[in-house]
């Protein structure tokens, strides 16, 4: 059974902005956003998962982004280096979260940033990495390292499309859902050459954070927004949950910008 790792909304509000989507004058409606989090944590609980809270702490409204925590593999726990500094205190929360369950932490050297599951997602054997406005092309190297797997760098080229997971998301059977334009040409050829079949998102559905999906089995849960993907993923016999996740895209997030897997893969 598949586990993961949610953080509840308690202490989140857009306080700062360091993403094209992040606005303070906008802000965020806290009750809203608790509502909508529920709403994630009941269909995930619905599905063939277990799920584990980290507490959440005052003063890191974005630790709600627990795929930023960083990248399990196996009992292994490579904890995220976060490249914006209103981020680094949730390192150690979650680090300590982990190991306490029994997890062995797995430090990058510091100067390497890594924002963990929101740029690392592997497809079959190959674990994807995105790099450039969060993640160092870098890090990527001691990661394969410490996981002793094939990597494969993608350069991201579009601000609001920071992290990996905003613009792919690999399905079970050798398929991914991505929005090509987020990568650079390289990237491009690179994960066509390494997935079987892609299911292209298009630009409007792509910024209602369609591809930030949590996958299990054959149920993917999306944020609401993207009636094409939704029919197309349903052709290919997937059951999808739509939710609404205004509140987090306004922090540039959704459903699986919210979610952690422990592990992602064994
Ligand atoms: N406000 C957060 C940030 O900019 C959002 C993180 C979204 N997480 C993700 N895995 N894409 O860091």
């Amino acid at each position: 059974m598949r586990e993961l790792l949610l953080c509840p909304p308690d202490f989140y509000g857009i306080e700062y902005e360091i993403n094209p989507w992040m606005s303070r004058a906008r802000g965020a409606e806290a009750a809203l956003a608790q509502k909508q989090w529920k709403e994630l944590y009941a269909t995930l609980s619905k599905l063939d998962c277990k799920i584990h809270l980290v507490a959440p702490q005052p003063k890191l409204p974005d630790m709600v982004f627990t795929a930023n925590a960083g990248l399990t593999v196996g009992r292994k726990f490579i904890p995220s280096n976060f490249r914006h500094q209103e981020r680094a205190g949730e390192a150690p929360h979650f680090a300590k979260w982990m190991e306490e369950h029994g997890y062995e932490i797995r430090w990058l050297p510091d100067d390497l940033y890594f924002e963990g599951e929101g740029d690392a997602l592997f497809g079959d054997d190959v674990l994807f990495c995105g790099y450039k406005f969060r993640s160092d092309i870098q890090s990527h190297r001691a990661v394969a390292d410490m996981l002793g797997c094939l990597v494969i760098s993608l350069e991201l080229v579009d601000p609001r499309f920071y992290h990996l997971d905003t613009c792919f998301c690999s399905l079970p059977d050798g398929t991914a859902v991505w929005f090509p334009a987020a990568f650079e040409e390289y990237g491009q050829r690179a994960i066509r050459e390494h997935v079987t079949e892609l299911i292209e998102v298009l630009p409007e559905e792509a910024m209602h954070f369609s591809c930030n999906a949590v996958v299990i089995e054959r149920d993917i849960v999306l944020s609401e927004g993207a009636p094409k993907l939704v029919a197309t993923l349903r052709d290919h016999g997937y059951r999808c949950h739509q939710l609404p996740m205004s509140e987090f895209i306004k922090a540039g997030g959704a459903c699986k910008c919210l979610t952690m897997f422990m592990p992602q893969r064994q």
